[in-house]
């Protein structure tokens, strides 16, 4: 075996054949690291050393039902998976350690076995009377979902073999241990042997698998990327600490919309489903105040009202401060270029802070509206009325594109007592929703409506 391909990066899982400081594919620091030469072929090859047997052709024409799925009955989850939990599927849950991943998992584990799947949950990290504890602090104690703490992968499948289960959950995939892999458990080659034996078993066997994986910001544990191709599903579950709401969102759904996210709220006893995350989101707003501004956004398949908050202060500092949460800095970076090259208005000389309300973080680019409005009601210390929305994407050169979903948007905030949206020209009618809509063209004529001259 050459000794190619010996290092390779916790952080990304690309291969090297030296060691060096920094990964020249993500540019992560300190992430290389040295691993066993992979064996020739795939692990499986390897665990049963017996030989292969044929695979099953079938054309394209043939008509096959599609396996019906599963609910949970927890419906924000319900909707992340694509409306339930497909037969002989592979999910990956992501997300920061303490975020609230086994918590969900066990609830969603006990609410599937209540639903009438076989539902057998493995925990590497806690012992089963830990577990159990948990699962009757949540309520959970009687549901039917068998527990197992172990981390060996050949006796794991071995019991998942021989129980049959249509629903395994992995908790977690970085202390899953192949024998036949000689790496510590946590590395790449570990956790991708893992995730390998997992997915393919779960193919194979018409179990569904939930592994769940921890990230950290370090890239000391391997990251679950290297296992993302291998899922169908892959789920980041966020939040900031400090904030009691809590995010399930797909990045990748080989059986439902991505994008799609479900909002939960951490409590005493678990996990809690939040129905209407608008009213979340907005529910400290209170008198308005300059440099907050409601944006009408779209999460996935579901309108979603959040608060935008600027200040903008004189700098003490020579390279003044722009420091952003819940949104994407680059952009804020651009949206103040556009404010001075296309309104004439500066922002040299002033410390920029922006922030999304409630540990929200915000993606679209359709709240580019919104951010400059939030922008210049701070700089200008005057309240934007408090019954109006806004959205709209802004470009370069200035002007408002119209951006998916008006109707929904505008629908949303009537629901939640706005009267008025700001949006851009063009693009689809808003419907009937009884909102009065301001549709303009370009940044300077908002500019002018909104703040007189500027
Ligand atoms: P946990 O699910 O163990 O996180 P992860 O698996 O992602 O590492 O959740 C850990 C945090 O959740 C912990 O700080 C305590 C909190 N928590 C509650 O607030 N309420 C609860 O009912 C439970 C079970 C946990
Ligand atoms: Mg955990």
């Amino acid at each position: 075996m050459a000794k190619s391909n010996s290092f390779s990066c916790n952080a990304c899982g690309a291969s090297f054949n030296k060691w060096s400081g920094r990964c020249d594919a993500c540019g992560a620091w300190n992430t290389i690291v040295e691993e066993a030469p992979l064996s020739a072929g795939p692990a499986s090859k390897t665990l049963g050393g017996k030989r292969g047997s044929p695979i099953k052709l079938t054309d394209l024409a043939t008509e096959e039902a599609p396996p019906p799925r599963t609910n949970s009955g927890i419906s924000e989850l319900d909707r992340v998976l694509g409306g339930g939990l497909v037969p002989s599927s592979a999910i990956l849950v992501g997300g920061d350690p303490g975020i609230g991943k086994s918590t969900l998992l066990l609830q969603a584990a006990a609410r599937f076995a209540q639903a009438g799947l076989k539902t057998i949950y493995v925990s590497g990290e806690e012992a089963s009377a830990q577990v159990r504890m948990r699962a009757q602090r949540l309520g959970l104690g009687d549901a039917p979902v068998q527990l197992a703490a172990a981390t060996n992968l050949r006796d794991i499948l071995t019991t998942l073999e021989t129980e049959k289960p249509q629903l395994a959950v992995i908790d977690s995939i970085q202390t899953m241990w192949a024998d036949n892999v000689e790496s510590a458990p946590g590395s790449v080659s570990q956790v991708r042997a893992a995730a390998h034996e997992l997915t393919n078993f779960a193919k194979r066997r018409d179990m569904s698998v939930i592994l769940v994986g921890h990230v950290t910001k370090d890239g000391q544990i391997a990251g679950p990327r290297v296992v993302e191709h291998m899922v169908d599903t892959v789920l980041y579950f966020e939040g900031e600490r400090g904030h009691q709401f809590r995010i399930l969102r797909a990045v990748k759904n080989r059986f439902g919309p991505a994008d799609e996210i479900g909002v939960f709220e951490m409590t005493g006893s678990g996990l809690a489903e939040v129905l209407n995350p608008s009213a979340l989101f907005l529910s400290e707003r209170g008198e308005p105040s300059p440099g907050s501004v409601v944006f009408a956004g779209v999460e996935g398949t579901r309108p979603l009202l959040v608060e935008f908050q600027a200040l903008v202060a004189p700098s003490p500092h020579s390279q003044p401060r722009r420091s952003v949460v819940g949104w994407d800095g680059g952009r804020l970076a651009m949206i103040l270029a556009v404010l001075e090259a296309r309104c004439g208005i500066p922002f040299t000389g002033l410390d920029v802070y922006l922030n999304v309300a409630g540990g929200m973080k915000v993606t679209e680019p359709a709240a580019d509206l919104a951010v400059a409005a939030a922008l210049l009601s701070a700089r200008e210390d005057a309240a934007l009325p408090k019954e109006t929305v806004i959205f709209g994407e802004i470009s370069l050169s200035g002007a408002l594109r119209p951006v998916s979903q008006t109707e929904n948007r505008l629908k949303e905030a009537q629901k939640l007592g706005f009267t008025a949206a700001i949006a851009p020209s063009g693009g689809k009618p808003g419907g009937d929703s009884g909102m009065k809509l301001t549709r303009m063209g370009d940044l300077t004529a908002f500019v002018g409506e909104i703040f007189g001259a500027g």
